[in-house]
Order: structure tokens, then C-alpha cells, then sequence
């Protein structure tokens, strides 16, 4: 999903913070929104409008009484044609305004006339943000429909721990496509596997494969965003769980068969990008294998194939759709997992396509069904994710 079309305002309010909106207003500026910052007088302390002047292309507003500037009577303009506010990082004091209505700068008179979705990142000293006037501020800000981040615990630049960390720009990143992203799949229940398995050899040792689950990852996080009750089953991978997904961590493909199968039947849509083990070590040691000889040899065994099992399984209206990576033959590869398996859409990639496959944050995917087949170009995983599902909605839904 990419933000062309969307007229984002990111308010700066004097924090440490503010570095970080830097990074915000970069990611939201390559996603083709059109980004206004407004400044209070105190930020600019702390980072320079023409940073944000820079990364968004567009004229930084600080205040209300700047005669220069085209919007000093025209706030409610710029109010208006706003898709989402967000206030990142927020003071106390910032909320306290908003909280009562207080207009008294660029950044509070233009937050008091939009209508959009109103998002505030609180960022201060745990003493400022337990304060039963915070907290009560932070109350009236919800009641009145705005929503509030839950600050993070950690070392704050006060030298005090505790709670008060604005999130990272990732995070406000995520919550603001999530905001933004057409609601096209709300209800539906998708199902996701993402990530290897890991089939023991003994206490300290495991068959795996360079599966990253970015791919699997970029499909929940996708569908979440489009309003889908997600649940991602995930080997052991290092990614953040994508915002409003249920996220279940397991380790062997047994393991995930389990999981998957606890799931399935309440699911509308299944979409299998897990890279899941076929053998697995026959006997696991009980303890570490010491070196002996000059060869070790594994004794391995099938494990089930649980998308097999869930074709041959499928309820009724279940839209079910598989991965196939090969390294040789795709199409016909593809196409024969795509009949055996029972599916109803493979997607297929060549592990020897440069840009395509585990490593990379790209891949170059043939979407194939009983239809025909679609070649995208090379993508992002995240656009590939998009693509995916857009062709699932097609195809389910119409
Ligand atoms: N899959 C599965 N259970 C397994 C192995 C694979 O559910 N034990 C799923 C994968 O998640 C993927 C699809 O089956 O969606 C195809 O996986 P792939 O490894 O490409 O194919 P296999 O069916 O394992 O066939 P082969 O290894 O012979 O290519």
C-alpha cells in the first residue's frame, strides 16, 4: 500500500523525541504521502524545521502568527484536506491543550479544527506522564475519539526508568497505514504460516532452512491493515509481530501442524508461506552427540504435509493458497503442487531469480490458480503481499 493521495500532518511538540518524527516523516514521505509539519515553539529547540522541510519537501509551520506563510489565516484549510494528525512526539502539555480545547499556536488551532482520525504519541518523564492530570488529559483526549499510544518502559533521557518512551518511527509508521489502509477484508478470518521449522538432532542441535518469514509476516501485517482477524503461526524468526495480528510461535513443523490445525476450520482464508521441514532426524538424542568417527549419519523421516492436509480437508468457501519455491521447473513444479495439494491459488518463485527468495526484502512471484497464471514484476515483499491479497479478494469475494 502505498500513501499517494494522503495529506498526513505530524505535529512536533518539544520533546527528545522529536529526533525520531525525523525518521517518521522520511518513511511516510517514500510511501508518496504529502506531509505537513507542524512545529510548537519548543520543538524547534530540539530539531530544525528545515530537517522536516527537507525529508517532506513541504513548508514547516511553527506558528500562527508566521506572516509570511500562506496558512496563517488558513489552518482550517490545511484542517481539512488532512486523512490523519498525528502528534508524535506529544508533551504534557500538548495534550493538556487538546484535552480542553486550548488553541492558542499553529499546531493546537489546526489539531482544533480537523476532523480527521487524531493519533498522540505521549513522550515525557514517567513522573509527568503518571501524573493524575496526564492520565486524566489522556482520558478526555480517548472519550473524545482520539487515540493514544501507550508510551514505552525504558531509560529515558532524563536518566530516569520508567515508563514514557515514544515508540520507535517503525511503530508509528505501522499504526498510521494501518489507519489509513481501505478496510476491504473486514471480518474475514485469514489464517498465516511464516518462517522455518526447526527439527531437532539432540539437546543443542537442529535441521533448519534460511527461511526469514518476512514474506509470511508481510502477508499478516497486509491483512490486518485491511481489517482481517489475523492469526500468523510463526517459526522462530527475528521480526516484530505486525500491529493487531495473533501471533503463535512454535518450532517444529509438528509443532506447526498443530497449530495450524487448532485454526483451520475457523478460517476463511489459509495462506501457507511457512517454509516447513519435510524430514525430520528419526531419533532425537536424549543427549548432545559427541564426535566420533570421521562421518555422522541421520537417519531422517517424513514429516506430515500439513498443507496437503488442509486441501484434503478444506471446508466449504475456504480459500486456501500455498507457496512453491523451486529452484528448477517452477511452472510445472508450481502447478502440480497446486492440483495435488487441492489449492485454490500457488504462488510460485524461483530461488535462483536474483532479487527473489529467502535473503532479500524483494521477490519476483508468479501468482498461479485453475485460471492462468499473473507474473508480477520484481516488488517489494510487502507490495508482493498486497498483490497477493488483492488477488484473493478477487477471487473470493469479487
Ligand atoms: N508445506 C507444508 N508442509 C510441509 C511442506 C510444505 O504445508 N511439510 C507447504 C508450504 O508451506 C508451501 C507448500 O507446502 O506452502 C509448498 O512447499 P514446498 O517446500 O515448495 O513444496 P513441497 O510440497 O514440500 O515439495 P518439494 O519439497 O518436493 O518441492
Amino acid at each position: 500500500m502505498d500513501l499517494s493521495g494522503k495529506h498526513i500532518i505530524l505535529g512536533i511538540t518539544g520533546s527528545i523525541a522529536a529526533y525520531k518524527s525525523a525518521y517518521l516523516a522520511s518513511a511516510l514521505k517514500k510511501a508518496k504521502a504529502d506531509v505537513t509539519v507542524i512545529m510548537t515553539k519548543n520543538a524547534t529547540e530540539f530539531i530544525a524545521p528545515l530537517t522536516f522541510e527537507t525529508l517532506t519537501g513541504n513548508r514547516c509551520l511553527v506558528d500562527t502568527f508566521d506572516r509570511n506563510f500562506q496558512y496563517e489565516v488558513e489552518h482550517v484549510e490545511l484542517a481539512k484536506k488532512a486523512d490523519i494528525f498525528m502528534i508524535a512526539p506529544a508533551s504534557a502539555d500538548v495534550i493538556a491543550k487538546a484535552a480542553h480545547g486550548i488553541a492558542d499556536d499553529m499546531l493546537t488551532t489546526t489539531l482544533l479544527a480537523a476532523a480527521c482520525p487524531k493519533i498522540f504519541a505521549p513522550a515525557m518523564n514517567t513522573r509527568m506522564f503518571q501524573n493524575p492530570i496526564t492520565q486524566d488529559n489522556l482520558s478526555l483526549l480517548k472519550k473524545y475519539g482520539m487515540t493514544v499510544i501507550t508510551p514505552q518502559t525504558g531509560y529515558l533521557a532524563c536518566g530516569d526508568v520508567g515508563i514514557g518512551k515514544m515508540p520507535e518511527p517503525e511503530a508509528l509508521y505501522e499504526l498510521i497505514m494501518y489507519t489509513l489502509c481501505q478496510k476491504n477484508l473486514c471480518g474475514v478470518k485469514v489464517l498465516v504460516s511464516a518462517g522455518p521449522t526447526r527439527e531437532a538432532i539432540d539437546p543443542v542441535r537442529f535441521v533448519s532452512n534460511h527461511s526469514s518469514g518476512k514474506m509470511g509476516f508481510a502477508i499478516a501485517r497486509a491483512a490486518a491493515r485491511r481489517g482481517a482477524d489475523v492469526t500468523l503461526v510463526t517459526g522462530q524468526v527475528n521480526l516484530a509481530t505486525p500491529l493487531g495480528v495473533m501471533r503463535v510461535d512454535v518450532t517444529s513443523a509438528a509443532e506447526m501442524q498443530g497449530a495450524i490445525n487448532a485454526q483451520a476450520k475457523n478460517s476463511d482464508v489459509i495462506v501457507m508461506a511457512a517454509a516447513i521441514a519435510d524430514y525430520r532426524p528419526k531419533h532425537v538424542a536424549d543427549q548432545k552427540i559427541k564426535k566420533s568417527g570421521d562421518n555422522l549419519i541421520l537417519e531422517m523421516m517424513r514429516t506430515a504435509d500439513i498443507l496437503a492436509d488442509l486441501g484434503a480437508n478444506k471446508k466449504p468457501g475456504q480459500f486456501l493458497c500455498g507457496f512453491a519455491m523451486e529452484s528448477e521447473n517452477m511452472e510445472k513444479n508450481a502447478k502440480e503442487k497446486l492440483a495435488k495439494k487441492n489449492l485454490d491459488m500457488i504462488v510460485a518463485n524461483n530461488i535462483r531469480t536474483e532479487g527473489a527468495g529467502f535473503a532479500v526484502d524483494t521477490n519476483i512471484v508468479t501468482l498461479i490458480d485453475s485460471e492462468g497464471e499473473t507474473q508480477l514484476p520484481i516488488l517489494s515483499k510487502d507490495e508482493v503481499a498486497e498483490r497477493i491479497l488483492d488477488e484473493i479478494k478477487r477471487k473470493k469475494f469479487g
